[in-house]
């Protein structure tokens, strides 16, 4: 590999500087994605055609100079793997036609083996041979809530009430849910490991609807056995606006805690100072003036001194970011003389 430098920190080794990648780097801001994207039907089609989807995945590491390439997929595929497909749907998002309504839905499901997204694997190993050694591949799946988030709701929500109603009202079967989703999970990262991901993210989207205590019980426990069970490369677990889970996700055995904007670094450090930290540009600071790009970018920097450190947005950079602020946040990474430790 010539460039393993996010496998090296992300294993808490001392870098010669803050490796750095961005969420939702495949897709979105690039016009050579748009270009892919507009000759075919829809973004299922780009998910399922291995030869497409590794080509968008590489293009972020040739025009960006990303240190690592994420398989483009979506967190979605695990519902439809388990018997309940989605769509995309243009400017809004995804949607279920059918949703978990009735405890009997939930018995019907089927737990995902991973044979079922045999695409994606097929789609990081076609990655591997385009990047030859370039840089590592990203694999990742959605935490089990937030699968099931998408299960109950059948689309995005603010509140996701619908699902935070099951914990309180049906909580048993919320668990009997969470389990099915957690099995499906392990299996699929497994298989994406085989396939040649050299680091896992678990993404916990809507993490922040939560307490504390309903992480404790619905979530802590499925995120733990995903990190233990799949355990052969360094894993990350980012969930977003969780500040109150940060004390338990900062004592799992993920190697790496993502941050957004609102968490700040050191204190979170503290709570832990052996874990790797990701993070944590406020993705609305691309949309400012270039100087002030870079100097946010180096406080940011900054912000995460004294620890292992991968450097990233907050969240997914947003679909009207230009992409030229994009690579000027990552050139500043890469020409900072920041040491991550
Ligand atoms: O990071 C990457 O670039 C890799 C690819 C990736 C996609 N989705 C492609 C995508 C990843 C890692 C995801 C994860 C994902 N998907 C999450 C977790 C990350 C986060 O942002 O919190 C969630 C919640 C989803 C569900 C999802 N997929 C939504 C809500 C939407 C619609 C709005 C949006 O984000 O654009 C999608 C569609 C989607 N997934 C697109 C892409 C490139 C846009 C599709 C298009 O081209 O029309």
């Amino acid at each position: 590999m010539q460039n393993d430098l996010i496998i090296r920190a992300a294993r808490g080794e001392k870098t010669e500087r803050s490796p750095v990648w961005v969420m939702r780097q495949a897709g979105r801001i690039l016009p050579e994605y748009r270009a892919v994207r507009a000759s075919l039907s829809g973004f299922k089609e780009l998910v399922e055609t291995p030869d497409l989807a590794a080509e968008v995945t590489v293009q972020p590491v040739d025009i960006l100079g990303v240190d690592a390439a994420i398989i483009f997929s979506d967190i979605l595929v695990i519902p439809e793997a388990m018997g309940l497909p989605y769509e995309m749907i243009k400017g809004k998002g995804p949607h279920f036609p059918k949703v978990i309504e009735r405890a009997s839905d939930i018995d019907a499901l089927h737990v995902a083996d991973g044979s079922e997204l045999q695409y994606v694997y097929d789609a990081i190993r076609e990655t591997r041979k385009r990047l030859d050694g370039r840089v590592p591949v990203i694999g990742f799946a959605g935490a089990p809530f937030t699968i099931l988030c998408y299960m109950i709701e059948g689309q995005g929500s603010k509140t996701f009430s619908n699902a935070r109603r099951w914990l309180h009202a049906y909580p048993n079967e919320a668990h009997a849910l969470l389990e099915k989703i957690t099995a499906s999970t392990i299996a699929y990262l497994k298989l994406q490991v085989a396939a040649g991901v050299s680091v896992y993210q678990v993404f916990d989207s809507w993490a922040g609807v939560l307490s504390k205590s309903l992480y404790q019980e619905f979530c802590m426990p499925y995120l733990e056995r995903i990190a233990q069970e799949v355990n052969s490369v360094p894993r990350t677990i980012f969930a977003k606006g969780a500040q109150f889970a940060m004390e338990d996700l900062m004592a799992s055995s993920y190697n790496t805690v993502g941050l957004d904007w609102t968490m700040d670094p050191m204190q979170i450090r503290a709570m832990n100072p052996s874990k790797v930290l990701q993070g944590n540009l406020d993705p609305t600071v691309l949309y400012a003036e270039d100087e002030v790009v870079v100097q946010k970018t180096n406080e940011m920097l900054s912000s995460f001194s004294g620890g292992g450190h991968i450097a990233n947005l907050g969240h997914g950079v947003y679909p009207d970011t230009d992409w030229r602020k994009v690579k000027l946040f990552i050139d500043t990474i890469k020409t900072s003389n920041n040491t991550n430790q």
